[in-house]
């Protein structure tokens, strides 16, 4: 049971509880009518309060009964709602919660995330049921490459070795011949390609960029983006530094190159995670989605962290919420369903990158 869902469900009873001996004076004492309308106004708002964390509560609960029931693992990304953070056995970004997915014994894996990262989830573990528990849970950005263009692409550069973020469709891994993350992206083309190897990599221009200044290799990129991450500009930082200047400024690498540039490191959302963890620095500026500001500060009590600008949120990771994960446990509904061939083809672009990061 979560503790701090109780607590303010206790106290939305205990105060419904003072009202209702405050009302009763009042009236004993010829309570104004004004004075009656104020006092049942704020019984109603304790009572929604009140209401309200009882029903999480009960959903909470629920979960995890059929959690159980199910043999079910939840997995969860880094940028989700707090409270499905919370209720997640393990919390991730795309490369961790791909090595989960594929380590997991449960039967069933509820996950809450994006489409791209479920459909990831189920070609490592295509023997389970993987529920997303809402299917319009898209990225934009692994929309922004359709088979058809990447085939062009191929077909314009014969020799050329396709990479593809992790933050695509199923069938782009398909015709990659190696995934990666943002958290592996670099080491990766630096240990299984060539220097003289040209890559296309898709879909993210960004990445691709940044990954572009850390190699030797030549880079062919597409211009597919993060609207989320976009949103962080070169100016956010400037302010932020000025603002807080013995702050470190950590970012992700789906951002512009000139904020990249600006930044003390570039990271996925794991790796800061990890770096805050063993860093000596006290206070840190974040350029990534809102979401990883509760994990970082779950995590480090003692450290502050400012959200770059308020304006980086992704909504489609938003759109999972804790009633959804129960309908989703419940009726066995958002499940992945994929081609034993897209599985397959798909499966060795991913399994080649967790090769290069045990
Ligand atoms: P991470 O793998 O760094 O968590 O990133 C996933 C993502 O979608 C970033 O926008
Ligand atoms: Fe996709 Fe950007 Fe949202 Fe990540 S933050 S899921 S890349 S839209």
């Amino acid at each position: 049971m979560d503790q701090a869902i109780f607590t303010r469900y206790l106290s939305g009873k205990a105060r419904i509880f003072w009202q209702l001996i405050i009302c009763e004076e009042v009236t004993k004492s010829n309570a104004t009518f004004l004075n009656a309308c104020e006092i049942l106004n704020r019984l109603s708002l304790y009572a929604d309060i009140g209401v309200m964390a009882y029903e999480q509560l009960s959903i909470i609960d629920h979960i995890k009964e059929l959690r159980e029931k199910r043999n079910a693992v939840i997995l969860a990304h880094n940028y989700q709602r707090p409270e499905v953070q919370d209720i997640a056995d393990y919390t991730g970004d795309s490369l961790g919660l791909s090595k989960m997915a594929a380590a997991t014994s449960a039967d069933v894996i509820v996950f809450c995330g994006v489409h791209f990262m479920a459909e990831t989830a189920k070609i490592l573990s295509p023997e389970k049921k993987v529920l997303l528990p809402d299917m319009k849970a898209g990225c934009p950005m692994a929309n922004m490459i359709k088979p058809s263009q990447l085939q062009a692409l191929q077909d314009g550069n014969p020799h050329a070795k396709t990479v593809c973020y992790v933050n695509s469709s199923a069938e782009i891994k398909a015709m990659s011949d190696l995934c990666c993350t943002s958290s592996n992206a670099v080491h990766i083309i630096r240990q299984a390609f060539d220097e003289d190897d040209k890559i296309i990599f898709v879909p993210d221009k960004h990445l691709g960029n940044y990954v572009s200044s850390q190699v030797k290799h030549e880079i062919i990129l597409w211009p597919g983006y993060c609207p989320t991450h976009i949103k962080i500009l070169p100016e956010h930082i400037h302010d932020m530094k000025e603002a807080f200047p013995n702050a470190e400024v950590l970012v992700h690498p789906e951002c512009y190159f000139r904020v990249i540039e600006l930044a003390d490191k570039a990271l996925s959302t794991g790796q800061m995670l990890e770096y805050v963890a063993q860093s000596d620095g006290m206070a840190f500026i974040i350029g990534t989605e809102r979401e990883l500001l509760y994990r970082l500060r779950k995590d480090n009590p003692g450290k502050t962290f400012y959200h770059v600008t308020e304006y980086a949120v992704c909504p489609n990771m938003k759109k999972i919420t804790l009633e959804k994960v129960l309908a989703s446990l419940k009726h066995m509904t958002g499940e992945i369903m994929l081609s034993d061939e897209v599985i397959h083809r798909a499966g060795r672009s991913i399994r080649e990158m967790l090769k290069y990061s045990q």
